[in-house]
């Protein structure tokens, strides 16, 4: 089994490490998108990635656009923390689109790690709510038994993820980062530069923000001194998914 996976808070990696049960090859999206002739052919392969805006990080959908991927049984897990729309649905016909298909699509509510619309307390006191480890053990059964699950969703998600996507088109020009503020707890560590998964973002004496931004506010909400904020956050807590270390998300994301 192949699994790849995209992460800004440690969910999808936990996720992927859950299903893969430590004897599959987890690959991190950004460590492999844009490389020339991207081919996996394995007996399962497997994407984990968050959904956003009701659909993909621009990066996963590059990875799903130019990577042939080739296995017996395929299957496509979005995480997200309120709504999915209609991502799923979206998802397995892109992929039937670029020729291959996923034979599973589920969705898995987490952690909301939006932070211009979620508080991370709320968020983390909802948890028992959201059944998460249920929820997973399920879709691991799911997978281990070769299930086959098409996603479905109503005209009404379909008209609001399209409405939501051709909105996102104008507002996400991969300049968000520039808009966000570095406190003076910032003591240059790098750390934001190494869990950024786009490679946007340079420390010297400051932190410089490039226009390559993918707005998974990994960087936000990984920094070690919490300097980094947007003007529009409901509160200073942050998220980083317990099952993850810091180690590994810059091992994820590192693009230096
Ligand atoms: C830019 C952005 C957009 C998001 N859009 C949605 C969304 O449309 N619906 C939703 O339920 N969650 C949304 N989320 C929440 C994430 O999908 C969710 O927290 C996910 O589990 C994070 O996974 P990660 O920790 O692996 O990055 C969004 C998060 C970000 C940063």
């Amino acid at each position: 089994m192949t699994i790849f996976y995209f992460t800004s808070t440690g969910n999808c990696l936990a996720v992927a490490k859950k299903i893969g049960n430590g004897n599959t090859k987890l690959i991190s999206i950004p460590q492999v998108v844009g490389k020339p002739d991207l081919a996996f052919a394995d007996d399962v392969i497997g994407v984990v990635f968050p959904i956003y805006g009701f659909g993909l990080p621009k990066m996963v959908k590059k990875f799903l656009e130019t990577a042939k991927l080739q296995g017996a049984y395929m299957f496509a897990i979005g995480t997200y923390g309120n709504l999915p729309g209609a991502c799923m649905l979206n998802v397995q016909r892109f992929a039937e689109q670029h020729g291959y298909k996923f034979d599973y699509a589920e969705s898995l509510l987490m952690v909301d790690n939006y932070l211009p619309g979620f508080n991370i307390n709320d968020q983390v006191a909802k948890l028992p709510e959201k059944r998460v480890d249920e929820n997973l053990a399920r879709i691991i059964a799911d997978i281990q038994n070769r299930k086959t699950l098409d996603a479905t969703a109503g005209i009404g998600w379909r008209f609001m993820t399209a409405m939501i996507k051709r909105g996102e088109n104008l507002l996400v020009n991969g300049k968000q980062g520039q808009r966000y503020e570095v406190n003076q707890n910032c003591n240059q560590c790098g750390t934001c530069s190494k869990v950024c998964p786009a490679g946007n973002i340079t420390v010297s004496d400051k932190v410089i923000f490039a226009d390559q931004c993918e707005g998974c506010l990994g960087c936000v909400h990984l920094c070690p001194k919490n300097a980094i904020h947007l003007r529009h956050e409901k509160n200073e807590v942050r998220w980083r998914n317990p099952d993850v270390s810091l180690k590994e998300m810059i091992a994820a994301n590192n693009r230096k």
